[in-house]
C-alpha cells in the first residue's frame, strides 16, 4: 500500500522572528504550528498573531484572520462576504491574508467548515490567527455553537502535519478558557502579562527548568511575552506588525516601580507625607481600589498596612 508522506517543505528554512532568537520552522515539519497567546486586554496578542501572519505569508502561506472584533478589515482589506468566497479565495491562494468577520461561534462554523475543506482538499499550507479564541472554544460551555466550534478548532489544530494548516490562537487566561486539546498540544506558546497570582500555579510547570516566577510575568509590559518554544523559554519584545505599525502607538514601556521587598515598602512609606496618608479616607480608598481593580482581600491588606503606619507615625 503507498503511504502518503507528507512533507512540510515550506517549513525547511522558514524563519518566525518574533523579537527573539529567531525560530526556525524546520522544527515543526513533523508536527505544524500551533501557537497560543495569553494575555490580559491590551497586551499586544492580536499584534502577534498579525506579526506571524505577515511573515507566514510571504513564506507561501495564505493566512486566515478570524476577526470577532471587526478591527481587522481596516488594516488587511475587506473581509470575504461568506463561506464559499473564502472556499474560493483559499483554493485561488491569490490573495495572501484574507479577514474573516466573526463575532461568536455560530458565525464562525461555516466558515470554520470552509476552512477544514479545503485543507483537505488541497493540502497547501495554511495558517489560522483566532483571535479572542475563548469566544470560539470555551473550556466547558458547548451552547450556542461554541461545542461544534470547538470541534472545529480541534480539527485545526490536528491538521498540522498532514494538512499544513497552521494555527494561532489567543485566550485572555490560561485555564478555563480554550479546550484543553490546545493546550496539550501547543508547540509555541507566548504568555504575556500576569496580575492574578493565583493563575501561577497553572503556569509553573511550563516553567519548570526556567527561573522564571510570578514576579516575571507580573513586570511584563505591553508587547512582551515569554516565548515557550522548542528553544526553550526566552522573554521577547515583539516587534509591531506592518498594518499595525502605521495606525497603532506604540505603547510607551512603563517600568513597574511598585517595591518588591519589607525594606522598599518601608522606604516607600516613609516617604509618604503624613497628611497625605491621613488623606486616604474610607471613600478615597474605595474609590481607588475601584479604580486599581483590587480584590476585596488586598483592600483590607493595604488598609490595615496605612492603619500601622498612621498608628506609629504618632
Ligand atoms: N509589540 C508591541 N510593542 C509596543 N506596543 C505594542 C506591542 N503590541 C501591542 N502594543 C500596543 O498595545 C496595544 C494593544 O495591542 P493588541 O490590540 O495587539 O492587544 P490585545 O492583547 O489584542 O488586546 P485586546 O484584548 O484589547 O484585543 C496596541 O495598540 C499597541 O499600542
Ligand atoms: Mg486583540
Amino acid at each position: 500500500m503507498k503511504r502518503n508522506v507528507i512533507r512540510r517543505d515550506e517549513m525547511l528554512g522558514a524563519p518566525l522572528e518574533l523579537g527573539g532568537t529567531p525560530i526556525t520552522l524546520d522544527e515543526y515539519a513533523t508536527t505544524g504550528l500551533l501557537a497560543v497567546a495569553i494575555g490580559p486586554r491590551g497586551n499586544g496578542k492580536t499584534n502577534a498573531g498579525l506579526l506571524m501572519a505577515e511573515q507566514l505569508s510571504v513564506q507561501g502561506w495564505v493566512s486566515v484572520l478570524i476577526d470577532p472584533e471587526a478591527e481587522l478589515e481596516s488594516l488587511y482589506g475587506d473581509a470575504v462576504a461568506d463561506p464559499d468566497m473564502l472556499r474560493n479565495a483559499l483554493a485561488k491562494r491569490d490573495q495572501a491574508i484574507l479577514v474573516v468577520n466573526a463575532t461568536d461561534a455560530g458565525e464562525f462554523v461555516p466558515y470554520g467548515r470552509a476552512i477544514l475543506d479545503v485543507a483537505d482538499q488541497y493540502r497547501k499550507p495554511i495558517f489560522v490567527v483566532i483571535d479572542e479564541g475563548q469566544l470560539f472554544s470555551a473550556s466547558r460551555k458547548r451552547s450556542n455553537g461554541i461545542g461544534e466550534a470547538a470541534d472545529i478548532i480541534n480539527e485545526f489544530a490536528e491538521r498540522g502535519r498532514k494538512r499544513a494548516l497552521d494555527l494561532f490562537i489567543t485566550a485572555l487566561r490560561y485555564t478555563g478558557t480554550l479546550q484543553r486539546t490546545l493546550f496539550a498540544n501547543k508547540n509555541l506558546t507566548l504568555i504575556g502579562w500576569q496580575e492574578d497570582p493565583t493563575a501561577w500555579s497553572a503556569l509553573a510547570p511550563q516553567f519548570k527548568a526556567s527561573k522564571v516566577e510570578f514576579a516575571d510575568l507580573n513586570a511584563l509590559t505591553p508587547g512582551q511575552f515569554f516565548c515557550l518554544s522548542r528553544h526553550g523559554v526566552e522573554k521577547i519584545r515583539m516587534p509591531m506588525a506592518e498594518a499595525l505599525k502605521t495606525v497603532a502607538p506604540k505603547a510607551k514601556p512603563v517600568a513597574k516601580t511598585l517595591p518588591a521587598t519589607f525594606n522598599e515598602w518601608s522606604r516607600a512609606m516613609e516617604r509618604i507625607p503624613t497628611e497625605r496618608l491621613a488623606a486616604l479616607n474610607e471613600d478615597v480608598v474605595k474609590l481607588l481600589s475601584a479604580v486599581a481593580e483590587l480584590s476585596a482581600q488586598q483592600v483590607l491588606a493595604g488598609q490595615a498596612a496605612l492603619q500601622d503606619e498612621l498608628e506609629t507615625r504618632t
